[in-house]
């Protein structure tokens, strides 16, 4: 599987998952339940910024960098973390609640424009047999 089609199919997952947790902070969730939330999301988004940072980006760095996307998308992955991170410290259910809202939408937001300029990118500069190379690398979870 190409590196490009197993992030997308990552990001499905992710667009399924940000759909309960917004139905579960329209129920006036806890602190303690919304801590909870933010902590599965914070794992499952490292994981898949991490992958996205190891695998993906060094080979079209350069390119990135020239439609001027280098910075926003390494600084992009970097708020959503640290945005989720807050929430750990966060006493107050409802400033959680908007906090974690808040990182729905960054996260939205970062998942379009990887979409829709990123993984194109990718497809464009990468050979098909070095696209699926690294979807083997993402499959067993290391680095090539
Ligand atoms: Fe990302
Ligand atoms: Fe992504």
């Amino acid at each position: 599987m190409k590196i490009t089609d197993a992030l997308l199919a990552e990001h499905t997952v992710f667009h399924s998952l940000f759909e309960v947790v917004e139905k579960q902070l329209d129920q006036a969730p806890s602190i303690e339940r919304i801590r909870q939330l933010a902590e599965i999301l914070l794992h499952l988004l490292e994981k898949h910024g991490q992958a996205e940072h190891d695998l993906l980006v060094p080979p079209i760095e350069p390119f990135l960098h020239e439609i001027g996307h280098l910075e926003n998308f390494h600084k992009e992955d970097d708020i959503i973390i640290e945005t989720l991170q807050k929430i750990s410290e966060c006493e107050d259910a409802e400033l959680a609640k908007q906090i974690l809202t808040k990182t729905l939408r960054l996260a939205n937001d970062h998942f379009d424009k990887e979409e829709r300029f990123v993984f194109p990118l990718a497809e464009k500069h990468i050979s098909e047999k070095s696209l699926n190379e690294l979807g083997d690398a993402w499959a067993k979870g290391k680095e090539l």
